[in-house]
């Protein structure tokens, strides 16, 4: 059980989770649902004997988000030295994952590129796109088999803050206020107004959308990482990539604080300055080319 649930009030405890987040965020019924693509291109990988010709063409059903994933696919961050011109070929040079990945990636930053609430959103993605680059940077880093995958986790971590900035803005004020009088952790202000964090109203997103259940996981634990049960090398990850980019001060974490890597986490992931060293330099380096991740946002 992690710290969220153990503080949940008893009344609340036979509640669903979506019953349960109603009663914190009003607005629930309004959080917008995913392209349908989305769940068919998920469906259709899942068949190990898929052809990107399939995919391609469930894909570019939705032409908009085809041009979107594009767009980053052709961004500097991948560095190909021609133009990508389909969804088809860029799953041939990228395959499957990476391509399902950038079309949630789009999906997402879509769904989410700001309100009529005073909130930076920009700065919220800066501290998004820093600790995703940060997750596959430290998976690489470390060899591990989730690299394509740690990029979406590190991306969304934090995508329950978007509810509540969103759906619940009159809270967030109350957070942000607490956050700032106190110089606390954004947690600790949520725990207050709320009684759960972004990470549980994350989880909550990432199953209702239908994310990969370790995606979903990481978003849930990356504050509480040493209770993981599964999955949990991509949750090691995310805490990391979070703290990483914290460090770096890219955008805004939602509090001014840089917490200490989980003990547990770093025992398990083998952790010297050398590869935090190592994985800080390239996350600069790859930040910089960004800049068309950042303007799906415009
Ligand atoms: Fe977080
Ligand atoms: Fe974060």
């Amino acid at each position: 059980m992690n710290s969220t649930e153990s503080k949940t009030n008893p009344d609340m405890a036979e509640m669903t989770d979506t019953e349960r987040l109603k009663e914190i965020i009003e607005k629930l019924d309004d959080v917008p649902s995913l392209p349908t693509v989305v769940a068919e291109v998920n469906r259709a990988i899942r068949n190990p004997r898929v052809d990107a010709n399939t995919v391609g063409q469930i894909l570019t059903r939705d032409q908009a988000l085809s041009a979107k994933t594009l767009k980053l696919v052709n961004s500097a961050f991948y560095g190909f030295p021609h133009r990508i011109n389909s969804v088809t070929r860029a799953i041939i040079v990228m395959g499957f994952q990476r391509v399902r990945n950038l079309v949630l990636t789009a999906s997402v930053l879509d769904k989410f590129k700001g309100g009529n609430v005073d909130f930076d959103f920009s700065s919220f993605w800066k501290h998004a796109l820093g600790s995703a680059i940060s997750a596959e940077t430290l998976s690489q880093e470390l060899k591990l088999q989730e690299s394509e995958d740690a990029f979406v986790a590190g991306l969304l971590h934090d995508i329950g803050k978007l509810l509540v900035v969103l759906y619940a803005p009159e809270k967030f004020v109350r957070i942000r206020a607490i956050v700032n009088k106190k110089n606390c952790l954004i947690i600790e202000a949520e725990e207050e107004v709320l009684e759960t964090t972004h990470s549980t109203v994350g989880a909550w997103l990432a199953k209702t959308w239908q994310f990969p259940p370790k995606l979903t996981q990481a978003i849930r634990m990356h504050h509480d990482p040493q209770s993981v049960r599964e999955y949990y090398e991509m949750t090691y990850i995310t805490h990391v990539a979070d703290i990483i980019c914290r460090a770096l001060n890219f955008g805004d974490g939602g509090d001014k604080k840089i917490p200490k890597i989980n003990d547990h986490v770093w025992k398990a992931l083998k952790l010297d300055k050398n590869i935090l060293d190592n994985v800080m330099k390239k996350t600069l380096e790859g930040f910089d080319k960004t800049k068309d991740f950042l303007q799906l946002l415009q």
